[in-house]
């Protein structure tokens, strides 16, 4: 791993593997982050979340609890994955929402994937083997592998070569 860098929040509990290279200014907390993935200026991956191996995840992204990406996947600049799709600051009666009032809806990302800077991956989908999703995409279904979409809602604009 690079040398700690300063200005990084990066919480006991964060699994590394062997040769993890992360940038200045990230909040990683719980998370599992596997062998040679670099991870990017401002990302915050949150608690649950479990990056493969030798990915990339470019500055700026959001990575919630819930998500999973495999090995080898690209992810671009300033990405935000969803995981709650009704959200809600308070209960009917006002009470702060707690973990116990909304459920976690797990998205997956498979190996060598890319994703395009700007992205928003709605919960509940996989995106498929090897795609490739647009900037500034909005995925709201599932990507099948080695296709590329693009648009919002994310469209399929053809097959990758
Ligand atoms: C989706 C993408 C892979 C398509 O690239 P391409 O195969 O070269 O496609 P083209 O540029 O030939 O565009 C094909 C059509 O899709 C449209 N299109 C391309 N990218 C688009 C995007 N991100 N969102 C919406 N439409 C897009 C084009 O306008 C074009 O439409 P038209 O046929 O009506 O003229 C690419 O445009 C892209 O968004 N890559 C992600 C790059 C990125 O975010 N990198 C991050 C690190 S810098």
């Amino acid at each position: 791993m690079n040398p700690m860098p300063e200005f990084s929040r990066i919480a006991p509990d964060v699994k590394l593997g062997e040769g993890v290279q992360i940038y200045g200014f990230v909040n990683l907390y719980g998370c599992s982050i596997g062998d040679g993935s670099r991870i990017g200026t401002f990302v915050e991956i949150q608690r649950g979340a479990v990056i493969g191996k030798r990915c990339k995840v470019s500055s700026h992204t959001f990575i919630c609890e819930g998500v999973t990406i495999e090995d080898e996947c690209f992810i671009g600049h300033h990405v935000v994955f969803i995981n709650d799709r009704y959200p809600a600051a308070v209960n009917a009666d006002g009470a702060l929402q707690t973990a116990a009032d909304w459920k976690c809806i797990p998205t997956r990302v498979c190996r060598r994937a890319a994703i395009g800077s700007g992205a928003v991956i709605l919960c509940g989908v996989t995106i498929g083997e090897g795609a490739v999703v647009g900037a500034g995409a909005v995925v709201t279904k599932d990507v099948p592998p080695h296709t590329v979409v693009a648009g919002n809602p994310a469209r399929v604009l053809k097959k990758k070569e």
